[in-house]
């Protein structure tokens, strides 16, 4: 029977004498199970989806891609998984870009055995440590891509919506998206906000197309058209719909157009993420009617509780489906006397996450044009943004769930 406490280890390295140099050296350790070699940046991501590792010792140079493009795939989808870099290159600016594509370790090759040995011993306490706060949440996730259109997901879409202005939508749009995005889910983060909005400067992308050099094309539209006006985030693929350039121009979407839009969309991506504004345009209107989830944003003040009110009045009339409203408080603070139990009572509708008022990270990450869950995934904010994204696919999985039952019992 395999020991539970074992350390799971992927080797990854282009070179077969470098693999087998590395294997013999872990070969004796009792603590240490390799459980598979890769050959290629691509085999490495695939073999950690597959054999789930808690360490990955990686090569940065090899043929397909980089190792910290690896390791940067590898820890956004499973973020417990530890990575040791090994390289030939020592200098401060690998070890830098390795840190920022989250590897835990950094060591020289050939490494020294007790130094390697450590450091596996180090990051395999850490990441069993991590798959086990994480585990239900993972649960969740495969649950949800398991069974959520088939074997995978696909067309989702995510409205991010509040009634009261600057409450933080564009902020939870651009970091829900960004959690959201990885190879095997490409997400979209659409810029509903049409006459002010801001989601390409959150992610520091300004000045090339926007929604306007698709909604004329509504009926036409083809991969590579999506693909020409969409802006790729260089750092992590999400692709960008942005806003019209200017206030004037944001009359020229009708949501007839927009509304085929982000159906051609839903063929291409797993999530569609669109942020809005509190103005119940009707683009806005499109985009509640179609969400799956709608994150209504309210933040622990009478304003925007009076407003959320109202708007869950509206939405009530016009057939909303309460399950379908994943209700956040966002700048949330605990000195303030308004707690979240209370506004959810209040207003029938319970809050499912709590996102903290964090200003410094959010104002700098903002100014800076990277969103914090990028920089530190570590952050409580971030973590927020986690649960969020947890509380997301849990609301699929029930939708599935529900519809899948409505469609049994159709049949008889
Ligand atoms: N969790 C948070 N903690 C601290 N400050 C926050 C938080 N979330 C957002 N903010 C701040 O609130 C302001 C508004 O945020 P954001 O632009 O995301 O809101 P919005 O709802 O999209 O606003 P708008 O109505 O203008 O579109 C920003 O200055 C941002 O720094
Ligand atoms: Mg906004």
């Amino acid at each position: 029977m395999a020991d539970p406490v074992k350390i799971r280890v992927l080797i990854v390295d282009d070179i077969q004498e470098t693999r087998e140099n590395i294997r013999r050296m872990l070969q004796f350790d009792s603590s240490i199970d390799i459980i598979g070699e890769a050959r290629t940046g691509r085999e490495a991501i695939d073999q950690s989806h597959s054999l789930l590792p808690d360490v990955v010792i990686m090569d940065i140079n090899m043929p397909d891609m980089d190792g910290l493009v690896a390791t940067e795939a590898i820890r956004k989808r499973l973020p417990y998984i530890q990575i040791i870099i090994l390289s030939v290159q020592y200098d401060s600016s690998y070890m830098r870009r390795a840190m920022l594509a989250g590897a835990r370790d950094f060591l020289s090759k050939p490494p020294m055995i007790d130094e390697l040995t450590n450091a596996i011993r180090q990051a395999g306490k850490l990441a069993i440590e991590e798959k086990r706060k994480a585990e239900v949440n993972f649960a969740t996730l495969e649950a949800a891509s398991s069974s959520v259109a088939g074997q995978r997901i696909l067309g989702k879409i995510i409205v991010v919506y509040s009634p009261k202005g600057g409450t933080g939508c564009t902020t939870i749009a651009t970091n829900v998206a960004l959690g959201l995005q990885s190879e095997s889910t490409r997400t979209a983060l659409i810029d509903a906000s049409l006459q002010f909005g801001d989601v390409a400067v959150f992610l520091n992308e300004q000045g090339r197309n926007t929604i306007l050099d698709l909604t004329p094309r509504a009926d036409e539209l083809d991969p590579d058209i999506i693909q020409e006006v969409m802006i790729k985030h260089p750092a992590t693929q999400l692709d960008i719909l942005a806003a019209p350039p200017r206030p004037e121009f944001a009359d020229d979407v009708n949501s007839d157009d927009f509304s085929k839009v982000v159906r051609y969309l839903q063929r291409l991506y797993s999530f569609i993420v669109i942020d809005t504004s509190s103005y119940l345009s009707d683009v806005t209107q499109v985009c509640l009617d179609i969400a799956n989830v709608i994150i209504l944003v309210a933040t622990q003040d009478i304003p925007s509780i009076k407003s959320t009110n109202l708007f869950l009045g509206l939405s009530d009339a016009s057939g909303i489906n309460r399950k379908r409203i994943l209700f956040v408080i966002n700048q949330f603070d605990k000195r303030i006397s308004i707690s979240a139990e209370r506004i959810g009572e209040s207003l029938k509708q319970p809050v499912e996450a709590i996102i903290p008022f964090e200003d410094r990270i959010v104002t700098s990450s903002i100014n800076r044009g990277t969103p914090f869950i990028t920089e530190n995934k570590m952050l409580p904010i971030s973590r927020s943004i986690f649960a969020v994204i947890d509380k997301i696919t849990e609301k699929l999985e029930e939708q599935f769930q529900e519809e899948s039952a409505a469609q049994v019992a159709n049949r008889y």
